[in-house]
């Protein structure tokens, strides 16, 4: 598919009033994105799991206008919140092309996240794609058709690039790899291949070390990857993780696993490091769990390991049948390296809905 099968035309229905209710789940990368160019075009391919209860509930009003130009009010849970509105403004502009009602509406979009606002657990992946749910809903009632597979992953794909891999549940693929088939740029899509039973119902406890604002958004740290000094190498490391991921979820090889998503999440922190200027977004507890979890791991032969986002906190994968053993380190050990020994456990979750 190209960008020109998700263009629409001008709604056929007349309908002055109506309201949708959707949900998307946050995802945690296990090869990661970092780079992008054109419009929301990643540099090189990304694999996820889609979570379960980390998710944002985003419920859309909405009333037929005569002005010209976009209208929309954001409120988060339950509070007006114009922080949001540049954001959306940006999103609505580039989804318009294939959005085209955008313009005869006026929209109220609720949204609520289940986990702490302010935890420092990126909302952008959740929100950007509950909203792109919401927003293909009411395109199916204006035009009483469904729209093309794969449009609410496009549309999250243009407000957050990480967004688009929270439409599909399990393992999600985005960004173009030569060895998986189907895979595109334009938006993900659900791991094509087998995966080993081990890997469905796969457990990840966020820890949260640092509650507050991240020091550097996204865009600053994308950015960062234009003028990158290993920017090409990283891609293409990017590229030969993804490839070697296959055999190890096909055949529920662990220690394949453990190595390449801890390999992915120091790359990714050593690229906001050795950029110019460096950043250094982990805290001192990131790297006391860090070793515990590596000491843990070899004392008691555990198939535990950690992955990283753009920030502080921790995600600790590890599989369900070790839960029970995990779970009591994490409650013991972990949550006293996190603020306010605050976690949330969660794991392989099904995708987007619409209620
Ligand atoms: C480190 O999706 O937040 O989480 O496209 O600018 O919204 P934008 O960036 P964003 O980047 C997320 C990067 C990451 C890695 C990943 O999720 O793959």
């Amino acid at each position: 598919m190209s960008e020109k099968d998700f263009l629409s035309r001008k709604p056929s229905l007349n309908i002055e009033h109506g309201e949708v209710s959707c949900f998307a789940p946050s995802n945690i990368a296990l090869v990661k994105y970092w780079g992008k160019h054109g419009l929301q075009l990643p540099k090189n391919p990304s694999i996820s799991f889609t979570l379960n209860k980390c998710r944002t509930i985003t419920r859309v009003v909405f009333d037929k206008k005569e002005s010209k130009g976009f209208d929309f009010e954001v409120f988060l849970d339950g509070g007006k919140t114009d922080s949001f509105k540049p954001k959306i403004q940006t999103f609505f502009e580039r989804a318009l092309p294939y959005l085209p009602f955008l313009e005869d509406y006026r929209f109220e979009i609720h949204t609520e996240n289940s986990f702490p606002h302010g935890s420092g657990i990126a909302s952008s992946a959740s929100g950007m794609a509950a909203l792109a749910m919401c927003l293909i809903e009411i395109e199916k009632k204006l035009l009483s058709e469904n729209p093309p597979t794969h449009k609410a992953s496009f549309l999250a794909r243009l407000g957050s690039g990480s967004a688009c891999r929270s439409i599909e549940g399990g393992l999600v693929v985005w960004g173009k790899h030569p060895k998986i088939e189907k895979s595109t740029d334009l938006y993900g899509i659900s791991y094509p291949y087998e995966v080993h039973q081990v890997f469905k119902n796969f457990q990840d406890t966020v820890l949260l070390i640092d509650e507050g604002e991240k020091s550097v958004s996204s865009t600053v740290g994308h950015d960062l990857m234009k003028q990158h000094f290993f920017a090409e190498k990283r891609f293409e490391q990017a590229g030969e993780n993804l490839e070697k991921m296959i055999p190890i979820l096909r055949q529920g090889d662990l220690n394949g696993f453990i190595n390449i998503v801890e390999n992915e999440a120091l790359s990714l922190h050593a690229m906001m490091m050795t950029g110019n200027p460096g950043y250094i977004l982990m805290k001192p507890n990131t790297l006391k769990v860090i070793e515990e979890i590596r000491e843990f791991r070899k004392m008691n032969s555990a198939n535990i390991c950690f992955t990283l986002d753009a920030g502080a906190n921790v995600h600790v994968l590890y599989p369900y049948s070790e839960r029970e053993i995990i779970q009591v380190f994490i409650k013991e050990k972990l949550a006293g390296y996190c603020q306010n020994r605050n976690f949330i456990e969660d794991s392989v979750g099904t995708g987007a809905e619409c209620l």
